[in-house]
């Protein structure tokens, strides 16, 4: 008797994975009381992919990304980045794998005292790089976000939109592959939303940067290759467009 196994190859079967999140936990302890953020989530991330995540305050969103951007480990579970397994990697192995991840928060996290080329330039001081190529990579980001024309404006000399382009310029001046975005458009109105989006998915399109956002807008979630909805620490659905 000969067994045959169907299987249709999909276009996720030839792409790289970023990472795997195998039935993940998080619990967070308030004193004696555990609050369960995050209830068993699976999920691979892959080259080139832009997925959205959504769903109600608390669900998870945040605890989720911190995982995806090994900036936290889980309370159960597996992460997976590149075929090794994260709690197997020393702090020095975990701070390479974030050196290619860009992060982008609702509030931007600008340093106020410093200009806006300054602030993108943290990342390359960081890595150790010299002045002079730190100063034309950082004016270089800014002109690719738009603020060739702005740089040296304080964070409090910016508008709210001006203030997260600065914040992705940063987030991309060290040439990550992988760009992670917490609510980015939280705090901005909807036009200015929509540019901030726009930018980020042709980074997605035409320099083939991953990409993972959550976001309370819908909207954005459409334009997503896959959206995951998360409720109360367990993905709710997902959807690939
Ligand atoms: N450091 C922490 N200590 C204790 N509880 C936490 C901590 N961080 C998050 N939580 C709790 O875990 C749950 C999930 O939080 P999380 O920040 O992931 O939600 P979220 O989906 O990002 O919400 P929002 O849309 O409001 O940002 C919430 O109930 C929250 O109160
Ligand atoms: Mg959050």
């Amino acid at each position: 008797m000969t067994l045959v196994l169907e299987y249709t190859l999909t276009e996720e079967d030839y792409l790289p994975k970023v990472i795997e999140l195998k039935n993940l936990t998080k619990t967070y302890m308030m004193g004696q009381v555990p609050v369960e953020a995050l209830r068993g989530v699976s999920l691979t991330v892959y080259k080139g992919d832009f997925i959205a995540v959504l769903g109600p305050s608390g669900s998870g969103k945040s605890t989720l990304l911190n995982m995806i951007g090994a900036l936290d480990r889980p309370t159960s579970g597996t992460i997976v980045i590149d075929d090794l397994d994260v709690s197997t990697l020393s702090d020095n192995q975990l701070a390479d794998i974030r050196r290619n991840i860009g992060f982008v928060y609702q509030t931007f996290n600008l340093i106020p005292r410093l200009d806006a080329i300054s602030n993108v330039e943290l990342p390359l001081s960081i890595a150790g790089v010299p002045k002079k190529t730190r100063r034309l990579k950082a004016e270089v980001m800014l002109k690719i976000v738009g603020l060739g024309d702005r740089i040296h404006h304080k964070p409090s000399e910016l508008s709210g939109g001006e203030r997260q382009r600065v914040a992705i310029a940063r987030a991309l001046v060290n040439n990550p592959s992988f760009l992670i975005m917490d609510e980015p458009t939280g705090n901005l109105d909807s036009k200015t939303g929509l540019e901030i989006m726009e930018l980020a998915k042709r980074l997605n399109k035409e320099q083939g940067i991953t990409l993972v956002v959550v976001t309370h807008d819908p909207e954005i979630g459409d334009e997503a290759r896959k959206i995951i909805h998360l409720r109360d620490g367990l993905i709710e659905s997902k959807k690939v467009n």
